[in-house]
């Protein structure tokens, strides 16, 4: 009979060694091998044997599409998040730090779903019945097709999805969930890479969607991440800061959508509710023509969204000066803090620099350097800026202030949000036709900008 084999493989990247190692080749990480014992049989009584149809090549033209392969959940942010519903057949991983919201989210959704008629299975791994319960009463939410299942061996739950057939799938927390084929302990990285792929087998044969949860390690991936983020469909981030009510979905990938998408959430005691209009949100506290805080038109997937960027510049009070930044990219603000010092003349040698978005937002896109150009600067010289302004540009490393997609959107919403004067990369002012009832102040260079101040 053959023995079991033993391996090491690392928790963060997959990477598999014979032997024990400190400290991982691929990956670099310290202590993230841990040992993985592989039986060289499987016990087939205990396997369910999910197997694929035989297939054969099909012309795509032959392909039939129906109105039934996506439904809607009816929370109109998650919805759109998603792509535009949920897809039958798709596996959703939805990663989050611990607390912010998963298994709220997930319940309410489900919740909806229920409600219109269709049979959903909850299957809780960190929870019993009756804890979701508790939670689900707190939501009001007790629907008789809402079914709770607290469960972690894969098998039971493999079978009892086929046995309810439901109509979509929630497995909380996929890193307590196991299966007896192989010995290594939940959590790990080959259970989680074999739980994930028998439910993936088993969401594209039977057509039924499975959301995945994933917690998020310190370093912020999902645990087990880069072996899950490549097999799954979606995957979906919801971030936020403890702090504050508000929570973010976002979608980093997406085969059925566009990606970058966000949904914005508040959390309240009656569960998450769904903010239309966040640009409203993430305005609401601004404080009016003070220095250092200015207003930039950004796009998030498909959504343009207003926010508010603050910049305090102060003098170090010893040693090397301070750069620290919330919501934006760090490399890319010491870059644009260079490009001030070099195009601009402006000397902060002997400043300190605090960068942040309001609201716990973050924000990737470049369309947001004028902005932070212009607020550092509003900042070092104490002057505000016009609150009736508000920017977007790419800042290049000449000082040229470059033309960035989609501006027509962004004035939209700006005019809709009442601004009346609109700084932006002088090439996109001739793409815009419509007239939106704002002035449109077109620059090339951050020096021009600059002269506003
Ligand atoms: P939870 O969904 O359990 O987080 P996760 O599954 O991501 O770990 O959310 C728990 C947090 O949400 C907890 O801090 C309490 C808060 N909460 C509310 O504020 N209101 C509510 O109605 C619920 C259910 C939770
Ligand atoms: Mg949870």
């Amino acid at each position: 009979m053959p023995k079991a084999r033993t391996i090491y493989s690392c928790q963060s990247c997959g990477y598999q060694s014979p032997k024990w190692l400190g400290r991982c080749p691929e990956c670099g990480g310290w202590n993230t091998l841990v040992e993985e014992v592989i039986s060289p049989f499987k016990d087939s009584s205990s396997s369910l044997d999910i197997q694929v149809g035989q297939s054969s090549p099909q012309a795509i033209n032959q392909i039939k599409l129906g109105k039934e392969d996506r439904f809607l959940t009816s929370i109109a942010e998650f919805d759109r998040v998603l792509g535009g519903g949920i897809v039958v057949g798709s596996v959703v991983l939805i990663g989050g730090d611990p607390g912010i919201g998963k298994s709220t989210l997930l319940l309410q959704a489900f919740e909806k779903l229920a409600v219109s008629g269709k049979k959903v299975l909850y299957v809780s791994g960190e929870e019993s019945g009756r804890q979701t319960k508790m939670r689900a009463e707190r939501l009001g939410i007790s629907s008789a097709n809402l079914f709770i299942q607290a469960e972690t061996s894969l098998e039971i739950i493999i079978k009892s999805i086929i046995s309810l057939k439901p109509c979509a799938v929630v497995i909380d927390s996929i890193q307590t969930i196991f299966t007896p084929d192989l010995q290594s302990a939940p959590g790990t990285i080959s259970q989680v890479r074999e739980s994930s792929g028998k439910l993936m087998l088993l969401a594209k044969k039977t057509g039924i969607p499975v959301f995945l949860i994933g917690h998020v390690t310190k370093e912020g991936a999902i645990a087990g991440p880069r072996v899950l983020e490549h097999m799954v469909d979606t995957v979906l981030y919801f971030e936020g800061d403890r702090g504050h009510p508000y929570r973010v979905l976002r979608s980093v990938k997406n085969r059925f959508g566009a990606s970058n998408e966000i949904g914005v959430f508040e959390m309240k005691d009656s569960g998450l509710a769904e903010i239309l209009s966040p640009s409203e949100l993430f305005l609401a506290e601004r404080p009016l023509n003070a220095s250092g805080s200015v207003v930039a038109a950004c796009i998030e997937g498909s959504r343009p969204l207003l926010v508010e960027l603050q910049v305090l510049v102060s003098h170090t009070t010893f040693g090397i000066p301070r750069r620290t930044s919330l919501g934006v990219d760090y490399n890319r603000v010491s870059l644009l803090i260079a490009v001030l010092e070099k195009k601009a003349d402006l000397s902060f040698i002997n400043q300190d620099i605090f960068v942040n978005v309001a609201g716990g937002i973050k924000i990737e896109e470049p369309a947001v350097d004028l902005a932070l150009i212009m607020a550092s600067a509003s900042s070092f010289r104490n002057r505000s800026i016009d609150s009736g302004m508000v920017m977007f540009g790419e800042v290049g490393l000449a000082g040229e202030v470059r033309a960035i997609s989609q501006a027509e959107m962004r004035i939209k919403e700006a005019s809709k949000m009442g601004f009346s004067r609109c700084l932006m990369p002088r090439n996109n002012t001739k793409q815009i036709s419509a007239d939106f009832n704002i002035e449109l102040i077109g620059v090339d260079s951050i020096a021009e900008a600059l002269e506003l101040l």
